[in-house]
């Protein structure tokens, strides 16, 4: 066998490492992808093979941080499924402002390079920006890749990234442009703090939320390791608070914790009394 190469016996070894190390569950079929991506991996760092990179991973935390960077799927854009961004900020702003919350706390958990957390943002300037009892907006972002996170922190953004799903006027409101990259501007930054989470692990440090973005992450992993992440996230919502999740998923059967609440344009889930 070729140094690039992987056993049925390795790909079942890392199979199971990465369900352990970070919850994605990989196919039979995602072989060919894990192996480009581990070989890339393996070029940047110098290792001589795919076994030896199984063998150091448990062992070498950066090794195991750059694979998981690699092993991940990032897509992203402005205003993904664009409903759950205006139902925020019609539907839910506006009741967090009934109920006399004045301090609303956001969590956009698995943020990727930071599109999702800042069209949060946008929606809170635009919210804040009338007149409102609701007077500050904290969004908390968070991923397990590293080299995702470090790009959603400067919120420096191509021209390919920027002209996925912005309006112009948007582009010119929330950004400035040095050297052809595009600058998200303080107004929208200020209001974020990004830090890294694995979603199989603690949510404690994080606090209580209002609303939380769970979007287009649990796809990847196993049934019962999504009734977990929910329940879970179910323990960091304050009372009545609201649950957003991507346009392929839905609750299911996963958790008896929340009400469907149905909203022209889309499907928010809400923690029941
Ligand atoms: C497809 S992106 C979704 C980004 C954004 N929520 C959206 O809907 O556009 C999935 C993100 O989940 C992150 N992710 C995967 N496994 C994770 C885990 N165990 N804990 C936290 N984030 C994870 C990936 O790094 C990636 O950035």
């Amino acid at each position: 066998m070729k140094s690039n190469e992987i056993s049925d016996e390795e790909y079942e070894q890392f199979q199971h490492t990465l369900q352990e190390c970070c919850g994605i569950v990989l196919g039979e079929n995602k072989r060919y992808l894990v192996m480009s991506r581990l070989n890339a991996v393996i070029r940047e760092i110098n290792i001589n093979s795919v076994s030896a990179l199984l063998n150091q991973f448990k062992s070498d935390v950066g090794l195991r941080i750059k694979v998981v960077d690699a092993m991940t799927t990032n897509e992203t854009y402005w205003f993904r499924d664009r409903h759950p961004f205006i139902i925020l900020k019609k539907e839910i702003f506006p009741s967090l402002e009934k109920r006399g919350i004045t301090k609303a706390r956001l969590w956009s958990a698995a943020c990727s390079s930071g599109q999702e957390p800042y069209t949060l943002s946008m929606m809170a300037s635009e919210y804040l920006s009338g007149y409102s009892k609701l007077k500050k907006i904290e969004i908390i972002a968070t991923d397990i890749s590293s080299s995702v996170l470090n790009k959603a922190r400067q919120g420096c953004y191509d021209e390919m990234d920027i002209s996925r799903g912005l309006a112009e006027d948007q582009k010119k409101r929330y950004f400035d442009v040095r050297d052809g990259m595009w600058n998200i501007k303080n107004e929208l930054k200020q209001r974020i703090r990004f830090t890294e989470i694995n979603l199989m692990k603690t949510y404690s440090p994080l606090g209580k939320f209002h609303v939380v973005f769970c979007r287009n992450v649990l796809i990847y992993f196993s049934t019962n390791l999504k009734k977990d992440i929910i329940s879970r996230i179910a323990d960091t919502l304050e009372p009545d608070g609201y649950l957003f999740l991507g346009g392929s998923e839905s609750m299911a059967s996963y958790s008896d914790r929340f009400e469907t609440v149905r909203y022209q344009g889309g499907i928010v889930y809400q923690l029941k009394r």
